[in-house]
């Protein structure tokens, strides 16, 4: 299985996604000011893998506390602000510096314990994480029929999790199940993770696979040629409105007009209790040149004015099931996502 990300010899290796697919290069991390600098220049991206980047990062940044450290508190409210500075939508991140700080709490007395239970922590998150999407793709993969054609935005796949994915995760469920499919994966302008990322995975594990830019997804729906729409997710609200790459709104839209469903798939740890719809949900303005450029060349005049807004919000009415390691929730929203925490 691929993944993203590994700790070895009190190191984080990433895979550098910004130039997969062309080469596959590993960068190490030994401090979480590196962590959190390739957390914000999509080294590594997806948000449960950007959730096991922080973990990691926290774990990286008690270790090289010094035995003399005044304040560990202090140091530590630090890492934490360094990391969760980086990517503001991304839910996991602070799901992951959360259950980070519950381990500093039980062990900030002792240096050396700390630093144990911190890697442990991190470490475990990652298993855990690979675990869930195996169980959303359980949960999931009776959705989509034989002989499916599965249209999928961004990378919500290995790369964008601890491993196996959740989008892809589900794909992968009924792909290794025997089922005929196959996948249509949209490129996702500006940064291609579509086209460089998820047909990549794909294409490792045989999974039949298209191309296509972002615009011509309607005009396959309306000639028949997409069966089922899944997507992952970077935030999901308490009433089930769903933060994700930008250019998912516009697929459920599309999808609603065809008669397509529409899935969501992710862990519960992307339910954000504390936004009671999508327009709590901060949305992450990233640089104008990621538009201005396309691969590092340039594709208008450097003074054109751009919007970049990475992540749109798809209204839970437009969703015909969230898919989650718990249970696949459908109908109201806002009770099926309180009763997965009873
Ligand atoms: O900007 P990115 O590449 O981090 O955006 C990723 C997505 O939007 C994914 O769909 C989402 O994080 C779910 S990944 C399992």
């Amino acid at each position: 299985m691929i993944s993203p990300i590994k700790w070895k010899n009190n190191k984080v290796f990433m895979l550098d996604q910004r130039i997969l697919p062309f080469k596959e290069v590993e960068i190490e991390h030994s401090t979480h000011f590196e962590v959190a600098a390739s957390i914000r220049n999509m080294v590594i991206r997806g948000a449960p893998a950007i959730g096991v980047a922080a973990a990691m990062g926290v774990a990286l940044g008690v270790l090289n506390m010094g035995e003399n450290v005044r304040d560990p508190g202090y140091e530590f409210e630090k890492i934490l602000s360094e990391l969760e500075s980086t990517r503001p939508t991304a839910k996991n991140l602070f799901w992951a510096t959360g259950e980070m700080k519950k381990i500093f709490k039980k062990h900030s007395g002792n240096l050396s314990v700390l630093k144990e239970r911190m890697i442990e922590r991190a470490l475990e998150i990652k298993r855990e994480d690979e675990k869930i999407n195996m169980k959303i793709g359980e949960n999931g993969e009776g959705l989509i029929g034989e002989g499916d054609t599965v249209l999928t935005h961004c990378n919500a796949g290995s790369l964008a999790t601890a491993g196996y994915g959740t989008a892809l995760g589900v794909i992968r469920g009924a792909f290794f199940k025997g089922r005929k499919l196959s996948v249509i994966a949209c490129e996702t302008r500006p940064y291609l993770q579509g086209a460089r990322l998820t047909t990549w995975e794909l294409q490792k594990d045989n999974i039949p696979v298209k191309l296509i830019t972002d615009s011509m997804a309607g005009y396959l729906m309306s000639a028949g040629n997409i069966d089922i729409v899944i997507t992952g997710a970077d935030r999901i609200a308490a009433n089930g409105d769903t933060a994700n790459k930008i250019g998912t709104y516009s697929l459920a839209v599309l999808a609603r007009h065809h008669n397509i469903p529409f899935y969501i798939a992710a862990p519960v740890s992307t339910i954000d209790f504390e936004s009671g719809s999508g327009k709590d949900i901060v949305i992450e303005e990233r640089d104008k040149n990621e538009v201005l450029t396309c691969m590092g060349k340039k594709t208008a005049l450097p003074e054109t004015e751009v919007y970049n807004p990475a992540f749109d919000i798809t209204p839970q009415d437009l969703i015909t099931a969230i898919i989650t390691e718990r249970k696949v929730i459908s109908g109201n929203f806002r009770s099926g996502i309180s009763a997965l925490f009873e």
